[in-house]
């Protein structure tokens, strides 16, 4: 599905990063309710929103914890230059430490990385690593960490898409 309209997603995430080119820093508004009760540790869940894969993994204290390990492998430790809502600018990315929302698309051009068995995101493509934060890794072309949305938990285990918290 995103494959198929791998142009216009990547056309869509370059806008993203370059905050002349749109209003917002950020995707927001048309808000959707996402549920997650059922998601277990270490497994990805996409759902499409505003037409972007949006992922919610729930990860693990370990994982959680092994963020600070390769930091200095990183190109944006602290997302200075990356696209997040305010108080996801934090080592781990998210409102919650064990709940990592972000948008699957890589900010080299716009390919769908996947989980991979050795911890992080690989980018197929053009082979752009990312941790478990979608902090990119130097080594490879993607110039900045994976897009976060705008999000808020809104219960427990629902969150709500396209709003700051
Ligand atoms: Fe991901 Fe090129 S699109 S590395």
């Amino acid at each position: 599905m995103w494959a198929a309209g791998a142009g216009a997603v990547a056309c869509g995430a370059a806008l993203l990063l370059r905050p002349g080119c749109a209003s917002v820093s950020y995707p927001q508004g048309s808000a959707l309710a996402v549920e997650f009760g059922d998601l277990p540790q270490g497994k990805l869940r996409t759902v499409e929103w505003r037409g972007f894969p949006v992922w919610i993994l729930r990860r693990s204290a370990a994982e959680i914890e092994a963020l600070a390990a390769r930091e200095d492998a990183l190109a944006d430790p602290d997302s200075k230059a990356s696209v997040q809502p305010d108080g996801c600018r934090n080592r781990h990315r998210s409102l919650r430490p064990e709940i990592f929302v972000a948008i699957g698309l890589c900010t080299h051009q716009g390919c769908t990385p996947a989980l991979a068995s050795t911890g992080g995101f690989l980018c197929p493509c053009h082979s752009s690593r990312y941790d478990l934060a979608g902090r990119v890794f130097k080594t490879g072309p993607a110039p900045a960490n994976l897009v976060i949305p705008a999000y808020r938990h809104e219960a427990a285990d629902r969150l709500l898409l396209g709003e700051v918290a």
